[in-house]
């Protein structure tokens, strides 16, 4: 029998319509519209700081014309380039692109002046509005939902140690294909994400699959990009998590399996020893984890 939570989500998956995009490049426009569509989209805007502006910009200028000149770069790269970027631009790939390889460095320069539970790079897939579900909560999935089963427990305290009541985990995550509900074809809208209150004590405990790897889309330009350069397009495999509660600075971050591949090469550059979670196996073979988040106050 499935509990309240269960049906809750199940509801939700069967009045959503899934995604149509064919290709896996279609995710990354799709993650440029899911940016068109957030906040920090419409707030977004030159700062009227020009002596910033001219700091930045020149800085980013400086370090372009140096690599120019220490790479001796020739006319046909320049104009590659310039394609390129084009491309990037009317694949819609700017999200994809900047959270692959630009977004790690700012959230280092954020964490700097942060205390609790360490944070990542958010990533270019989060979609808010998400199933609502209480704890004991199990994520929205699709009844033949593959993958080794996952009871991921654990409690909220603020940086004293004392529970944060009703703390909110809006956790997302690809299946054990490596794909996303919303970026990729044939999977309900909704899969594998909730937004899971924890009890009075902060403890929570979510049901769901443990993921696989994440592969950047290699038809678009940013794939083009990595396989033109011999890299690999790999992120190792993760559960994305917003934790929040009234008061507190909202973490952003990501949770990494022990053993896993691409730990040590994530494409994104995003993990950190702290975020590496060690399942255990239950015996009927799921596996169970418990990881608890610290919260500073806002
Ligand atoms: C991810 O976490 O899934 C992700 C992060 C950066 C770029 C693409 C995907
Ligand atoms: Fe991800």
């Amino acid at each position: 029998m499935p509990t309240t939570d269960e049906a809750v989500a199940q509801a939700a998956l069967d009045t959503q319509t899934g995604p149509t995009s064919p290709t896996a490049a279609d995710s990354g426009a799709s993650a440029s519209a899911s940016f068109r569509s957030t906040e920090q989209y419409s707030s977004a805007g030159l700062t009227t700081d020009t002596a910033r502006v001219d700091a930045l910009a020149r800085a980013l200028l400086g370090a372009v014309h140096q690599v120019i000149s220490d790479h001796e770069v020739t006319y046909p790269e320049f104009q590659a380039a310039k394609k390129w970027l084009m491309d990037v631009g009317e694949g819609g790939e700017w999200p994809l692109f900047l959270d692959v390889f630009v977004e790690h460095a700012v959230e280092e320069v954020a964490a700097r002046k942060q205390t609790g539970t360490v944070g990542t790079i958010l990533g270019p897939y989060y979609l808010p509005g998400q199933v609502q579900l209480t704890t004991p909560a199990t994520l929205p999935a699709r009844p033949d939902e593959a993958g080794t089963p996952l009871a991921f427990r654990g409690q909220v305290t603020d940086t004293t140690g004392a529970p944060v009541p009703g703390a909110v985990l809006d956790i997302w995550q690809a299946d054990e294909q490596g794909y996303y509900s919303g970026f990729a074809p044939d999977i309900p809208a909704g899969n594998l994400r909730g937004v899971v209150t924890a009890d009075v004590e902060g403890r929570f405990e979510i049901r769901t699959i443990q993921p696989a790897p994440y592969q950047v889309p290699t038809d678009g330009p940013t794939g083009a990009l990595i396989s033109a350069a011999g890299w690999h397009p790999w992120r190792p495999a993760h559960l994305h998590l917003l934790v929040s509660a009234p008061g507190r600075r909202t973490v952003t971050t990501q949770l990494y399996f022990a053993g896993g591949e691409y730990l040590d090469s994530d494409v994104a550059e995003a993990v950190k020893p702290e975020l590496v979670l060690d399942p255990t196996d239950v015996g009927d073979g799921s596996r169970e984890v418990t990881y608890d988040f610290v919260l500073e106050d806002a």
